[in-house]
């Protein structure tokens, strides 16, 4: 491969491997069996009206970064200051001084200027100051080699946190696999930015057959990831991407990198927790099992919803809440099923004792914790409305989704929708159907999962009664039905 390529040249390379690998997916069954999520179909008009525009690939970048496709900017000068001097403070308050970093840590010359400020003569953007927070988790709880080792990423959007992970570790290979139009973006921009780097365009399987220690970056449309198979990756990023797609894609992925691939680090930060409207955006129902899939054989290193560094107060907000997830996997020899029950069970029994789950009142000057009734919680309690949940590793929710994870059963499931009620407080979260079909499937003699769908004509029916009803009191009812076929759940508040 040359070395110190022309622009022009980065984008006939890029196109020429774009429509080798769309003809290529186009002709496999590989869209049917694993079918896009409800965004991305959309997404899919302006993706490729911008591919194909006759405009340079640095152009194209810009305008991308204009889009919230593959993140959130903005160009409004005052607010893109305040986001930036908000990420500085925050690298203080971890005691990072980010001007102290490599000088090659700071926004790259292909990306939006409009998005930019300069800072101690450093180009900062708040995406790209995100991929250095990434970047210095994963090296915070990853023992990642000193020479060269893989990381592979699934859905790296236009590429920002393969460019700093690269620059966190020059001798990795970091290998991407996504949609094509999406390698696209990706492809050019590590190109533009890696003029020295060795880049492999995977067209066909049989390329993947070569050692991918001789080089930089590898492309791998979706469909040809199965020859990543016999790989080992000691890392495994995908951030904002699981989360959009649907839970059969999910599952083929979790299980790619439970068991088809060898991973030892794994680092998500995706979708958990978000409240969703089950008529409008029924879609979501089937594309909510992303930050539920562990299996038992991760030693969870870090684990925290809506962490610090994601709650910037100024565009932050749109996007979803998400969980950031640092796992190693268990070497075999390590593995113990009776271990995972004993620690699942000490985790439930902890959080038997909690309040939330005995309700104690006080009676007689004395606290009780019969007759538990419905007055629970009481006012002017720290239980009412509690403004704090701790969403840490320290809190009832990750000891709920521990113990769930590391030996399910039909008791524990029903305490955490119990606690998801108390945290939704009236609204529901997309994952309350997933573990709503989880305790189907858990407890003997119940309904099958999903069986709501599956009832004959009841979909179809109320999908035309939502397109027929415009009327807030209407929608308002369709949702208790749906509420009550889903919860049983007679007395629902919306
Ligand atoms: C919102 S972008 C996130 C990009 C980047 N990871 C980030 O955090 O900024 C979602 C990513 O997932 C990819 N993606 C979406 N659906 C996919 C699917 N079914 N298979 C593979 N990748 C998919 C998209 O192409 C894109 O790269």
């Amino acid at each position: 491969m040359d070395t110190n390529i022309s622009v022009k040249q980065v984008l006939q390379d890029t196109h020429s491997f774009y429509l080798q690998i769309k003809k290529a997916y186009e002709a496999s069954d590989y869209a049917r069996r694993y079918p896009l999520g409800i965004h991305w179909i959309s997404n899919m008009v302006e993706l490729l009206a911008l591919i194909q525009r006759e405009t340079d690939p640095d152009a194209k970048l810009r305008i991308i970064q204009e889009t919230i496709m593959y993140s959130i900017n903005t160009k409004d000068d005052d607010l893109k200051n305040r986001m930036v001097d908000w990420y500085i403070e925050y690298f203080k308050s971890r005691g990072v001084d980010v001007f102290g970093l490599d000088p090659s840590l700071q926004e790259s010359s292909y990306s939006n200027p409009a998005n930019c400020v300069v800072r101690g003569g450093r180009l900062f953007a708040p995406d790209f100051l995100r991929t250095v927070i990434l970047a210095l988790n994963v090296q915070r709880y990853c023992a990642l080699p000193k020479g060269n080792f893989n990381i592979l990423e699934l859905g790296a959007g236009y590429g920002g946190l393969a460019r700093t992970l690269k620059l966190f570790f020059p001798k990795a290979t970091y290998v991407i696999t996504d949609i094509p139009e999406t390698l696209y973006f990706s492809a050019t921009f590590l190109r533009l930015n890696f003029t020295e780097g060795k880049f492999l365009y995977v067209t066909e399987p049989s390329m993947l057959q070569q050692p991918l220690s001789n080089y930089d970056f590898v492309f791998v449309p979706t469909m040809f990831a199965e020859g990543l198979q016999k790989e080992r990756f000691e890392l495994f990023c995908n951030t904002a991407s699981l989360g959009e797609m649907k839970n059969s894609v999910i599952r083929y992925w979790m299980d790619f990198v439970q068991n088809k691939t060898t991973v030892k680090y794994f680092y998500g930060l995706n979708r958990f927790l978000n409240t969703i409207d089950p008529v409008t955006e029924e879609a979501r129902l089937d594309e909510n099992c992303c930050s539920v899939s562990f299996d038992s054989w991760w030693r969870i290193l870090q684990w925290q919803l809506d962490p610090p560094f994601a709650r910037c107060p100024y565009l932050e907000t749109l996007c979803s809440r998400n969980l950031e997830i640092i796992a190693e996997r268990m070497n075999k020899e390590e593995r113990s099923a009776d271990s995972n029950t004993k620690r699942s069970k000490q985790l439930i029994e902890s959080i038997e004792k909690q309040d939330w789950f005995t309700c104690p009142r006080v009676d007689n000057y004395r606290v009780c914790f019969e007759e538990k009734g419905e007055s629970w919680p009481l006012t002017s309690t720290r239980a009412s409305n509690d403004l704090s949940p701790d969403l840490t590793m320290n809190g009832t929710l990750f000891a709920l989704w521990e113990a769930i994870r590391l030996n399910p059963d039909s008791h524990k499931v029903s305490m955490m929708l119990r606690y998801l009620k108390l945290l939704s407080r009236g609204t529901h979260f997309e994952e309350e159907y997933y573990y709503l079909d989880l305790l189907k499937t858990l407890t003997p003699g119940a309904d099958a999962p999903g069986s709501f769908k599956r009832v004959p004509g009841e979909s179809a029916l109320l999908k035309r009664m939502v397109h027929a009803v415009t009327t807030r009191s209407m929608r308002a009812s369709i949702k208790r039905n749906l509420e009550r076929l889903y919860h049983g759940d007679e007395k629902s508040s919306h």
